[in-house]
This record gives structure tokens, sequence and C-alpha cells, in this order.
């Protein structure tokens, strides 16, 4: 079938397999263009299809060699109606794993839940041993608790006070004043339950039961801090209780891993569009403002160019893992720049619907918002039939 973007809200409802396949070949070259990484060897990515997961995966194996499990929730297609994005980036990555003799596997279910654990570590143990890296970039709406079987919805709220400031449509371009209502002490609690670093934990805690974890093994989450912008919204907000709550976990799972000389760390990752990031207000503002002076400044970075340089840079370095104050990875450094931030601050005053297209980059914003469905880029002919039934036998 012939396939085409069709939007509703902050979503978009199809998706194209060869523009998804073309996405992470892309990725995929730009990981052997910056060379060997002397990294992990038997990866688990869990939140492995799309964003910075997807990146993670992408890294390990076409960085370092490395066997990697996938772990993700995603739609396959069926007839006549696509699957969604990251079953096809799935099945894409796989594909390039197979044809470069690289260990790929993965499992589609709910991260969350005892039984998609369990039939991960089944096949660990089946097929890998021990893991030696896990990454943990799961990012969900919703969690149903495996233990008290309640459902956690996450929400996106000031806490304490009403917000109001900008924000931007960025499928028309129109600029107007968004106000968010404050949070419920409910909110934060299911927020925390969500995005928070429990089952972060108990992913961790399960593996070393059953003595899954390498000597000296490590775990990665990432969180995001932003500018006092969004910082109401974000930081200070509903969500940001549960970045503080999976940066306090981390210590948490370091102790725990003393035994084997294990540690878990938290990277602080740069504001990128992903489905995630598109759905919080004002965000998208920030990014097509943060995104015009980035690539001004010739230092703008996709999902791919930050795990790579987290990798490369940050991991897998042979010297001791640089932290920030809080024991934190800073790869939003460059983001975090005072002359950038100076700079979107003085533009953000002057964003309005007449001015962004000028001040900003919306057109980056909607160019790569397309490219997470596998719209728009270069090297695939959109107008010929598309093979939306990808077959994969290692995606379970
Ligand atoms: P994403 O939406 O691109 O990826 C989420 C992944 O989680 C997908 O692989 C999806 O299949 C998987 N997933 C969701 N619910 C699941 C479930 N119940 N079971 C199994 N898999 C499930 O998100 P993105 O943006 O890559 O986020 C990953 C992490 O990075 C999050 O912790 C996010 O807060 C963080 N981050 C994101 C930034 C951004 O600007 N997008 C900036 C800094 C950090
Ligand atoms: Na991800």
């Amino acid at each position: 079938m012939i396939i085409e973007p069709r939007m509703r809200g902050f979503i978009c409802l199809t998706s194209h397999p060869d523009g998804c396949a073309q996405s992470v070949k892309n990725q995929i070259e730009y990981i052997k263009s910056k060379g060997d990484i002397n990294g992990a060897k038997k990866v688990l990515v869990i939140g492995a299809s799309t964003g910075f997961g997807l990146s993670s995966r992408i890294t390990a194996a076409f960085g370092s060699n490395a066997a990697t499990i996938g772990v993700f929730f995603e739609k396959p297609p069926t007839v006549g109606r696509p699957g969604s994005p990251g079953w096809y980036n799935s099945a894409a990555f796989e594909n390039e794993a197979s044809k470069a003799g690289l260990y790929a596997k993965s499992i589609n279910g709910d991260a969350f839940s005892n039984e998609i654990k369990k039939q991960t570590l089944d096949l660990i143990k089946s097929d890998l041993g021990q893991i030696d890296l896990i990454i943990y970039s799961l990012a969900s709406p919703v969690r149903l608790h495996p233990v008290t079987g309640v459902l956690h919805r996450s929400v996106l709220k000031p806490i304490g006070q009403k917000f109001t400031n900008k924000t931007v449509d960025f499928h028309t371009g129109i600029v107007s004043e968004v106000s968010i209502e404050p949070c419920t002490e409910e909110d934060i609690t299911n927020t925390i339950a969500v995005m928070g670093g429990e089952d972060w934990a108990m992913w961790i805690d399960a593996l070393k039961a059953e003595n899954l974890l390498a000597e000296g093994a490590s775990t990665v989450a990432y969180s995001y801090i932003g500018p006092s912008l969004t910082e109401a919204v974000y930081r200070k907000g509903t969500i940001g209780q549960a970045k503080d709550h999976l940066e306090a976990t981390a210590f948490e799972i370091t102790d725990s891993l003393k035994s084997i000389g294990g540690k878990a760390f938290v990277s602080v990752n740069k504001a990128l569009v992903t489905q995630a990031s598109s759905a919080i207000p004002v965000i998208p503002l920030y990014i097509s403002l943060l995104y015009k002076i980035m690539k001004e400044e010739g230092i703008h970075e996709g999902c791919i160019e930050q795990i790579q340089r987290l990798f490369q840079e940050r991991l897998y370095t042979g010297n001791e893992i640089p932290t920030d104050e809080k024991g934190r990875i800073r790869i939003d450094d460059w983001e975090m720049r005072p002359d950038v931030q100076e700079k979107v601050a003085a533009l953000w005053k002057l964003a309005t619907t007449e001015t962004l297209p000028e001040i900003g980059d919306l057109i980056g914003y909607k160019k790569d918002f397309l490219n997470l469905f596998g719209f728009e880029f270069e090297g695939v002919d959109y107008a010929a039939e598309a093979n939306e039934m990808v077959a994969v036998s290692s995606i379970v």
C-alpha cells in the first residue's frame, strides 16, 4: 500500500516501513563512521524501539559488536494497517544486525509486567548467559503495577501553582499561551510510579537474583533537566519528581550491585523530538528555538549523536566515568551551555506566530517529528507501494 502521514493531535497514526528502515540504516552508518567503542558485549535495552533506547541499541551493536536483546511495546502490522514505527525500527535493526552477524532478539510486550521480565530472563539464560550493560529507556504514560495491580497514569503538570507560558502547535505554527492547572498529590505518586525508578530496580533485582549480571555490569537510565523556562512544568513538575526518584534509585541499585562490582548511572540527555517529548506543552517551542541556536553553533545533535557521545566519551573511555555533583552523567552539556541558554531565553521573549518561522527551527522540528514515523527521509520513494507486512522471526 501507499502510506502517507495521517495526523491526529500530537500523534501520527501511520508509519512507513521503508522510512523507518532508512532511519535505522542512517544511524548505523553514523555509528560505523565514528569508529569502534570498547564497550559492553552483551547488552539488554529496555525501551529499545525508538528514541534514545533505539540509538543505544544501535550504538552497542554497531559500535562494539554487542549481542543485544531489546524489550519494547509496539504494534505489529496487520494487513492493510501499518505497524507502529518502533516495530518497523526493530524489524530493520534485526535485519541489519543479522546481516552483520550480530546476535539480536527482541521481546514485544509490557516491560512493567512480571511475565515480560521472566520471558527476558529466560532468553538471557538460554542465549547469552550474563549481561554486562542494561540500558533503561522506557517512556510510558501508564504502568500496571505488577504487585498491587493498580494502573498508574503519569501526568505532566506543575506542582503547587498554575503554570502559564507560551507554547506552539508545531503542526500549524501557532504560538499561544497555555495554562496548566497544578497537580494533585495523587498525580505526583502516580507519575513517580510510572516514570520513577521502581521498575528499573525491579529489573536489576530480578536479573541479579537469577545470576544474570556479569561481574562489573553497569546499568544506565535516562533523565532530563532543561532550562528555567520549562522548569515549572518539567523538572519542578510531576515528571521532575519522577526523575528525582529515578536519580535516587541509581544510588540504591549501585549499593545492591556492590557484591558484583556493578554500578548504576543516570545520564542526563538533551531535549529532542521524540513521541514522548512532543506531547509536553511548552517543550516544542523550547526545542524549536534550541534547535535553531544549536544548529547555528554547529553543536546540534540527535538521539544517535547523543548516545554515541555517551558511550565513547563518557561510559567507555577507559577512565573513571565523569559525573556532576549529583552523580549524574551529563550529555546535555551543550544544550545547557550558558551562551546557548541566554540566546534561547532572548528568543523566547520574541516568539510569536509571526516571528517563529524566522527565529525558530519549526521546519526542523516538523521534519524530526515526521522522521519518527518514517516520513521525509531522503532515499525513500514514498510514492511507491510499501510492504507494510515486514516479517521478522527474532521478535517475539
Ligand atoms: P520514546 O517514546 O522514543 O521511547 C520509549 C520506549 O519505551 C519505546 O521503545 C517504547 O516501545 C518503550 N515502552 C513504552 N512503554 C513500554 C512498556 N510498557 N513496555 C515495554 N516498552 C515500553 O522515548 P524517549 O524520548 O527515547 O525516552 C526515553 C527516556 O529518555 C525517558 O526516560 C525520557 O524521559 C528520557 N529523555 C528524553 C528526552 C527527550 O527530549 N525526548 C530528553 C532526556 C531524557
Ligand atoms: Na527509548
